[in-house]
């Protein structure tokens, strides 16, 4: 029995908290995908000389199990995380340890930009979690005002377009909804409706799935 969920969407969609709340709800194991590549974002900025190759180099590094850090959340690291996962040998190196954890016995919930289309295209429940720019930008600017990093709105606005463009424009798994992916477009709904229309998604996907392995 594997039931695997797969979240994806641009950035501050809500695709986290939506993943998050399903991990929870379904007894799931949850995978953030994007710290994966903040931390080697974050790593590779640091090191000086060529981003490319250092971020090669931490790729293949990269222990997958320990990445997770609050600091990495940081708007800075966004930009550097989207500018490692346009490296294909970046994506490469990380790919083993993400099917890993989507074929999992017992399931998984993962989020990020290529978990329905490369990582778990198999998987029986698929979202694909989006809302306008500006209510993305909106949302995002609170949360980091709220950690103490002053930011104006209109450069969250523009690192958010700019991020968009290049998840979606890059020619290695770039940001795209799955054929069979089930859109949710929170532009209009709050976290709670947010994470209610998910369920629903989902149990309308798990009661497809268990139809089909019964018997
Ligand atoms: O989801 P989050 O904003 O933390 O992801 C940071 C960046 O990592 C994204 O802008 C995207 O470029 C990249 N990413 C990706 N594939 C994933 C998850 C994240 O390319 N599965």
């Amino acid at each position: 029995m594997n039931f695997v969920i797969a979240v994806d969407g641009p950035a501050a969609s809500g695709k986290g908290t939506v993943a998050g709340r399903l991990a929870l709800a379904y007894d799931l194991p949850y995978l953030d995908t994007g710290m994966l590549y903040r931390a080697v974002g974050a790593l590779a900025g640091s090191t000086g000389g060529d981003f490319r190759t250092a971020a090669i180099t931490w790729a293949s590094a990269l222990n997958p199990e320990s990445v997770y850090d609050p600091q990495l959340r940081g708007g800075r690291v966004g930009d550097l995380a989207s500018r490692a996962a346009a490296i294909p040998e970046v994506r490469g190196a990380l790919l083993d340890f993400q099917r890993s954890f989507a074929t999992q016995a017992g399931g998984a919930v993962l989020d990020g930009r290529d978990i329905g289309t490369v990582i778990a295209p198999s998987a029986p429940a698929k979202l694909f979690v989006t809302a306008a720019p500006e209510i993305r930008a909106e949302r995002r600017w609170k949360q980091l005002a709220g950690h103490g990093e002053t930011v104006s709105f209109e450069e969250v606005l523009a690192d958010i377009r700019l991020r968009d463009a290049r998840d979606s424009g890059r020619a290695s798994a770039p940001l795209v909804q799955a054929a069979d992916a089930v859109l949710l477009d929170t532009s209009e709904m709050d976290i709670s409706q947010s994470v209610e229309a998910a369920r629903r998604i989902v149990e309308a996907a798990r009661g497809r799935w268990e139809t089909s392995h019964s018997g």
